[in-house]
């Protein structure tokens, strides 16, 4: 019997990711402007976080806005002009009903194509490249954008010096499309899973217009639960640590990525960080860093990359995947 191409045998079919697209708001926060109102300072912020400064949306800008514009990028860094499903991962949708995501495909001129929305948290972008991945190995579709998109400004209490500092506005997005295990790009293996007993820690209670954040528990949490998540997700992949170019870790704090590197025993020069021009992005942190580190060139063609996630739910999870030497596209927004 002639062998159908390998791309088309499911036990070898994947989703590779063709392309990557981001979206910031063009207005800068600093430290120093957050000092001006709260009871904080520069040092103390950089010095916890190592957030310097972050991106905060024009009123009027939507997360739909931001996810249409990161996903139009991930088309054109791929040079595709269609794709068949459509998912936003996000805690921030533009309404409470419909999804946002349906939006988005039409804005693109992609009307027909499935949509939906995914609420995970700061895991939501590794959430969603999962469920696209899982969708596009099964053949239920053939490409997918997958967009983490937030506007954590619309939830954050401005005097609130515990989340207000923390948190930034941002969209990025990836394309993906079909293709074999042995592909540069190819996205191979995922890691989730959540621990409702903390839904209290990252929350906007019931009636609450603003997010509470018991932000010492949720970091006491966070590590250990992302170096478990990131040694399952290479166990599966076959991978050692060391194996790893580039850890792409949800960009909360600098202090977290770095414990996580350590105890996975991954040199300080792998891990990935934009945290301290963006801040902490939510479901958009992963693909603004891996944006970042393909832009600063520590991330190449054929890289192993590990992405790992931590989040409200709370929710974590991991990816392994290898890069396909895909171009960031990136533009800048009211
Ligand atoms: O993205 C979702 C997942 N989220 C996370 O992973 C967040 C994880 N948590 C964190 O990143 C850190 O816990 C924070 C950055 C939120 C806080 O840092 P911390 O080192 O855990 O500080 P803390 O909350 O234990 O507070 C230490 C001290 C306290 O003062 P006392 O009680 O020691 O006198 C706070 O009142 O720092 C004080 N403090 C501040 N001081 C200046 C808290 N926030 C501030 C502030 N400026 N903004």
């Amino acid at each position: 019997m002639p062998q159908p191409p390998s791309d088309q045998r499911p036990s070898d079919r994947c989703a590779v990711l063709a392309g990557l697209g981001t979206c910031l708001p063009e207005r800068t926060v600093t430290n120093d402007d957050l000092a001006e109102r709260l009871d904080t300072s520069h040092e103390w912020i950089h010095g916890r976080t190592g957030i310097a400064s972050r991106r905060i949306a024009a009123e009027g800008t939507s997360t739909g806005d931001l996810a249409t514009a990161a996903a139009g990028n991930a088309l054109a860094s791929a040079g595709r002009t269609s794709c068949d499903l459509v998912v936003v991962a996000t805690t921030t949708p533009d309404r409470a009903c419909p999804a946002t995501a349906p939006a988005v495909a039409r804005a693109l001129g992609l009307s027909g194509a499935a949509a939906f929305d995914l609420a995970a948290v700061c895991s939501g972008f590794v959430y969603a490249l999962s469920t696209a991945s899982a969708m596009i190995a099964a053949g239920t579709c053939r490409s997918a954008l997958v967009i983490g998109a937030d506007l954590y400004s619309t939830i954050t209490d401005p005097d609130d010096r515990g989340t207000a500092i923390i948190f930034g506005d941002g969209a990025g997005a990836v394309f993906l499309e079909s293709g074999s295990r042995t592909d540069p790009g190819a996205v191979l293996h995922h890691d989730l899973g959540s621990d409702g007993d903390g839904r209290d820690l990252i929350t906007v209670a019931p009636g609450e217009r603003y997010l509470s954040m018991r932000g010492r528990e949720v970091y006491v949490q966070a590590v250990p639960g992302m170096t478990d998540s990131a040694l399952r997700v290479l166990k599966g992949a076959g991978w050692d640590a060391e194996d790893v170019d580039a850890f792409v870790g949800h960009q909360a704090n600098i202090r977290i990525l770095a414990s996580v590197a350590k105890r996975l025993g991954l040199p300080e020069e792998r891990v990935i960080t934009n945290i301290e021009e963006v801040g902490n992005t939510a479901a958009a942190s992963i693909p603004l860093a891996l944006a970042h580190g393909v832009r600063e060139g520590r991330v190449t063609r054929g890289d192993r990359l590990l992405l790992t996630a931590f989040g409200g739910g709370l929710t974590w999870g991991s990816t392994a995947l290898t890069w396909s030497g895909a171009q960031p596209v990136h533009s800048v927004r009211g």
